[in-house]
Parts: C-alpha cells; structure tokens; sequence
C-alpha cells in the first residue's frame, strides 16, 4: 500500500492498527443445544489464544438454568493453558457470577446490559434500570480485586421484540457503564439487522458521552451486514472488534440471530487494508477447521471456505 493511501486513511480516522476479541468459545458455543465436551472448548480456546488474538472470551457465568452449555465455566477457565498476554474474559451477570469467575482466576469480566427492555427481560430477567444496579458491585468487587471489567449493550439497533431501537437509548446505557468503570463498551447488534449507514449513525450518537477508544463492535452476521458494519465502524475510528472464529453462534435469547462476523473474515478484511491484528490467518482457519470438524457442517467464514477451495490447509 503506497504512504499516500495509508496517509488518506488515516485523514478519516481509520486506526492502523485494531484489536480483534475472540468470543467464539462463548458466543458461539452458547448457542449449542448440544453439551460440547470441556476438552474441545479448552483446545479451541487454546488454539485461538495461538492463532494471535489478545483476547478469547472463554465462557460465561451465567445460571446453568439458564444457558446449560456454560455450566462447565469453572473446568473451563482452570483447564486452559494460558498463553502470556493474552486475556479471558468471561461474562458475569451479577455478583454470583463474579464470584465464581474470581475464583476460577478470571484475569477480565464483562457485564451486559440491553438497550431494550423487553430483551433485558428475556435475556436476564430484569428490566435495563436493575441490570444497571445489578451489576453495580460487581464493579466495586472487581476494583477491589484488580479485575477489568468490560461491557457490553446488547440490541444496539434493534431488538427482536421491539424493533428499531433509538441510538439515545443505547447512548444512555453505554455512558453509564462507562462511569460505572467499565474500560470498555462493547455495541452488540444482537440480531444482525443493521446496515453501514446505522451503524454510523449509532457511533456518532455515543461518541457524545463515550470517548471513541472505549468503543467496540459486536455485530452478528444474520443479514450478512456484519463485515459492512466493521468497516463503517473502523471508518468512524472504532478500533476493537468481536469476532467468532467460523462464524459461531448466536444468542439463546435472540430466536434466529446467526453468530458473530466471522473472525477469518475481519482478518482478512484488515489485511487486505493493511491494518495489523496481530493474528495468524493460518492458524485461525485451522482453529475453524478444527470446531467445523467437531460439529460435522462446513464453516461459516466466506474467506475460511474460499481459500480452503483455493489453498487447503495441511491435515
Ligand atoms: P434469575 O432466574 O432471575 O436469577 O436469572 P435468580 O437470582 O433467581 O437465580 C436463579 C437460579 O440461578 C438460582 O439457582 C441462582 O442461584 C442461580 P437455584 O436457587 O434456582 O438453584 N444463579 C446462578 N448460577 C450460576 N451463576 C450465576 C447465577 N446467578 C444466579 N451467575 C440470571 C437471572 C441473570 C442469572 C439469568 O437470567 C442468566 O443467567 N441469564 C444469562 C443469559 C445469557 O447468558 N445470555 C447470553 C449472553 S448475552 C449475549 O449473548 C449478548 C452479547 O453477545 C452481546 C450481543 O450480541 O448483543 C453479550
Ligand atoms: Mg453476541
């Protein structure tokens, strides 16, 4: 890329470099019916952990009631191998859950709250007002134990129940995690209805109580918009992205959202507009290769499917 390219880039705010958040082994993984063994999350963590990111979401804390497929988030955060520099976090809904998590050794946590009320209630089940007071001590626990704690806002642009949900609403919700301590907001587009053009929108009505580098991007691919919607986001200045390795997942409480973009496609993405990751497009698509192989169905990753056409990776 010629240094008048890279300069225009950087004219509009594109980031060099941005941070990409593996959360397949949680987002993805949560959305199994089937109970998938401790061993393959923990070589599937451990893999993505090689494959270069700075983050793998690893589980969740959650009620076993609630989401049975994380009920083995202690096994699971005490089995894998660390690899140093690399984060863990996991999801923790209220105290109990941080508790666990600390116990476990969880290095990060994140808290999620729901711009819509109607899918607080189904994801969590309590309005947007108590996830917010809910989440309030784990906050002070985690500041006492020197824990990070992330956040995310989930149904950013729309919400399965409600539809179209106003960018104030999810201004209102990020800017109080943000003074609530959080290092970081994570903007879920749980469903994957959202377009550039909204995504845009969304970003510039955050930055109003957000600072642009607390920002990420969590979009769901259910409309194939997600990669769109990275690179409306990156051009806006957001320079943390989740991703799903394969594409995994979904939400439980969000009937028929695919999962996340797929993380072979973003890396993909940023290369093409050089911008560093720091990941390994080799080792991730191995990574891909090994979870499509557990479940027996092709990747959802495009660039995973057209390069292993094109350039099959060695058994
Ligand atoms: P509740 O039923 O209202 O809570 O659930 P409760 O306090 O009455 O507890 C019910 C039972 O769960 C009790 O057990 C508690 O002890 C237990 P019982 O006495 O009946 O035997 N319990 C727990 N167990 C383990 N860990 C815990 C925990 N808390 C309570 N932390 C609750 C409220 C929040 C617990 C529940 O609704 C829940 O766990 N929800 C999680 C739903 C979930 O995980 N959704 C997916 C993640 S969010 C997402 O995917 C969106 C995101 O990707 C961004 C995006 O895409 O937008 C992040
Ligand atoms: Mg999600």
């Amino acid at each position: 890329m010629s240094a008048r390219s890279v300069t225009a880039r950087h004219e509009r705010g594109v980031p060099p470099r941005v941070r990409l958040v593996e959360v397949g082994p949680r987002d993805g993984l949560q959305n199994e019916a089937a109970m998938v063994p401790t061993d393959v999350k923990v070589t599937l963590i451990e893999s993505l952990a090689e494959a270069g990111f700075p983050a793998v979401e690893a589980t969740s804390f959650v009620s076993p009631k609630w989401v049975p497929q994380m009920a083995d988030a202690t096994e699971v955060l005490t089995r894998i191998r660390r690899k140093p520099g690399v984060r863990y976090p996991v999801l923790t809904p209220n105290l109990k859950g941080f508790e666990a998590a600390r116990a476990a050794g969880a290095d990060e946590v994140a808290v999620f709250v729901a711009a819509s009320e109607t899918f607080s209630k189904r994801n969590i089940n309590c309005t947007i007002a108590e996830s917010l007071a809910r989440v309030k001590p784990v906050f002070a626990a985690a500041a006492d134990a020197g824990i990070r704690v992330r956040g995310y806002v989930s149904c950013v642009l729309d919400c399965p129940y409600e539809g179209a949900i106003a960018p104030a609403a999810v201004t209102a919700v990020a800017a109080h995690l943000h003074t609530m301590g959080a290092y970081e907001i994570s903007l879920g587009d749980t469903i994957g209805t959202g377009t550039p053009g909204r995504t845009r929108a969304l970003i510039e009505d955050v930055v109003r109580e957000v600072p642009l580098g607390h920002l990420a991007g969590h979009f769901h691919d259910t409309y194939g918009q997600a990669i769109a919607n990275v690179y409306a986001a990156l051009e806006c200045g957001v320079a943390t992205f989740d991703c799903s390795v394969a594409g995994l997942g979904g939400c439980p409480y969000a009937k028929g959202a695919t999962g996340n973009v797929a993380s072979e496609d973003v890396v993909y993405l940023m290369q093409g507009l050089g911008i560093e990751t720091g990941v390994d497009l080799g080792r991730l698509r191995a990574a891909g290769r090994y979870i499509a192989e557990y479940f027996g169905r092709p990747t959802g990753s495009r660039v995973a499917r057209a390069l292993d056409a094109k350039d099959p990776l060695p058994q």
